[in-house]
């Protein structure tokens, strides 16, 4: 398979260990392991206790798939498939749906494996842009990019690097556009129970047996580290040809990771008030920041996620992020990083250091 670079994680991996402050992460702050184990109940600390480190289930730890599926309405645990990440859900969805000369339609910018892997397959994708005004879905632009051969339409929300977030109305009109077309949704809810100004929306696979919902440890829970995602689909037949992939790339799931997203999971209460703690502490911080910078740097402000999407004014942002993360330690995600053009960055503001990389920016602003 000939693929192009991720060029967002080819950027991670060159900077992201390498800097003071990652003010571009999509992620909460990460759990350290002793806080974790803290929430564990009874039975997930037994299990913890007495893990075997062999091989796992391949569809996922029952247990953990349970508990997975009552994050859905209507769904049980038959419904749910774990995986390596929420990237390689993405990778094997790409493959069990799609054949060369198939069409995909992918709401964009977008993290890159949304759209490049069906590319890699060789299918044809139309990318349908964002309005750059507030972020929102132009759903009639989707409808009208469908073709007798497009097999899926792909979109995200909460939504990186915007932090916009669908209505219910225009999720409702993307299934059944769907439906209509025989074609799959693939909903991309990683940065799902990170809603704070818009509401929340029901899950893709709850609306449709024509939806996939895409979920992931990494960002509302903040264990990344876990490598543990998930799709959460009714339809047997494609559930059967993802789970057959999986032998070719993963095989099964980490055993302390199952164990350790059970914990979290089982303790979603305590784990989803933490990470709003934080984002909503920082957002407060964000306002006022871009109220004292407004002459250099906008943004449509964040109505769910982790994330942001603001913008630059004057000289390049390249250059800008490129002289910053030499000069201060802090790490910012040009757009170019997302073949968007233009002036605009990803903002992270899950993580806990967020304030003091501010105030790196915020100097580095004063001195160009
Ligand atoms: C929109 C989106 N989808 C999928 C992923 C992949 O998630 P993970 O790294 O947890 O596998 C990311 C990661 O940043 C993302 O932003």
């Amino acid at each position: 398979m000939q693929i192009a670079d991720f060029t967002l994680e080819r950027y991670f991996a060159r900077w992201e260990f390498a800097v003071r402050h990652v003010l571009c992460a999509s992620d909460v702050e990460p759990y350290r392991l002793p806080e974790l184990l803290h929430l564990a109940d009874d039975d997930s600390r037994r299990r913890w206790e007495s893990l075997s480190l062999g091989y796992t289930e391949s569809q996922g730890l029952p247990a953990l798939r349970e508990e997975i599926a009552s994050l859905y309405e209507g769904l049980t645990a038959d419904d749910v498939l774990t995986f390596a990440g929420a990237e390689e859900a993405v990778f094997l969805a790409m493959h069990a749906t799609l054949r060369p000369g198939d069409h995909a339609v992918v709401a964009w910018p977008a993290y890159q494996s949304l759209y490049e892997v069906a590319r890699a397959i060789g299918a044809d994708v139309t990318l349908v842009p964002l309005n750059p005004a507030d972020w929102s879905l132009d759903v009639d632009a989707v409808a009208a990019a469908m073709r007798p051969t497009t097999r899926i339409i792909v979109v995200n929300s909460p939504h990186s690097p915007t932090g916009a977030q669908l209505a219910p109305e225009q999720l409702s009109r993307l299934v059944s556009i769907a439906e209509l077309h025989a074609a799959w949704l693939f909903s991309d809810e990683v940065y799902r129970f990170l809603e704070h100004t818009a509401p929340a929306l029901p899950p893709a696979a709850s609306l449709s047996p024509r939806a996939l919902s895409l979920g992931v440890m990494s960002k509302a829970f903040g264990l990344a580290g876990l490598r543990i995602g998930w799709v959460a689909l009714r339809d047997r037949s494609l559930r059967a040809k993802l789970a057959s992939l999986k032998d070719y790339t993963t095989i099964c799931n980490s055993a302390p990771s199952e164990v350790l997203s059970l914990v979290a999971l089982r303790s979603r209460d305590r784990v989803l008030a933490r990470s709003r703690g934080i984002i909503e502490k920082n957002l407060s911080v964000l306002d006022t920041f871009f109220a004292a910078h407004s002459e250099q740097l906008s943004w449509v402000r964040p109505r769910a996620g982790s994330v942001c999407f603001p913008k630059l004014a004057g000289q390049g942002i390249d250059d800008f992020a490129a002289t910053l993360v030499q000069r201060e330690g802090v790490l910012l995600l040009p757009a170019s990083q997302f073949g968007y053009p233009g002036n605009h960055f990803r903002l992270g503001y899950g993580r806990s250091d967020m304030p003091q990389a501010l105030e790196g920016l915020a100097r580095h602003l004063r001195t160009n």
